[in-house]
């Protein structure tokens, strides 16, 4: 049977999922900036911006009704409102069939158009290059490297700095 797939803005049901998702990654010890299990409460702390799309624009990727993955761009303050910092996470399952790319084009679409962004920012492992070639295909470039600027379950790793300008 033909599966559906939709990526939509999301609701404060996906909470619960959106949790198994993460951790599901963590598990995985994905090379993501979280590194720990959470509970559905302890996101839903900064879940009400996203539910707004206040200061934020997120989005899920669902699978017949599953939450397989999720983007979201949060806008900075001040003098630097400009600036979007994404981050991205498709559920193991789910990867290599397109689905990042779609919802990373949807998420930079909708968070430019609402926020009026001209640059998106990301940080990424040196030594994630699945992550690292889809940045690149969608325009991202390397602004700097940080050594030694993450500590990934004990040992210490480069991170790359990375940055989008919307024309
Ligand atoms: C990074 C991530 C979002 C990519 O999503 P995805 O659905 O697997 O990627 P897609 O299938 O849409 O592929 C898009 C591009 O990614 C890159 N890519 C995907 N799989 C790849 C692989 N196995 N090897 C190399 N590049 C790969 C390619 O550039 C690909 O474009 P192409 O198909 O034209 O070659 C996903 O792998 C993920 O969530 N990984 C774990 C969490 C993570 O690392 N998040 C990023 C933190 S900075």
């Amino acid at each position: 049977m033909e599966q559906k797939i939709s990526i939509r803005p999301s609701k404060m049901s996906d909470l619960g999922s959106l949790a198994v998702m993460l951790n599901s990654l963590v598990d995985e010890k994905a090379m993501i900036f979280v590194q720990k299990k959470v509970t559905a409460s302890k996101i839903s702390i900064h879940f009400e911006n996203a539910i707004k799309d206040k200061k934020m624009a997120y989005l899920v990727l669902s699978i017949d009704k599953e939450i397989m993955g999720r983007a979201k761009i949060t806008v900075q303050s001040g003098p630097e409102r400009h600036i979007g910092e994404l981050s991205i996470y498709v559920k193991k399952e789910a990867r290599g069939k397109g689905l990042g790319e779609r919802l990373l084009r949807e998420i930079i679409d909708k968070a430019v158009k609402k926020f009026d962004l001209k640059i998106i920012t990301l940080t990424v492992y040196a030594r994630n290059k699945i992550a690292r070639s889809l940045y690149k295909k969608i325009g991202f470039e390397k602004i700097g490297i940080f050594k030694k600027g993450i500590s990934h379950y004990g040992a210490y790793e480069d991170v790359i700095l990375m940055a989008k300008y919307i024309d």
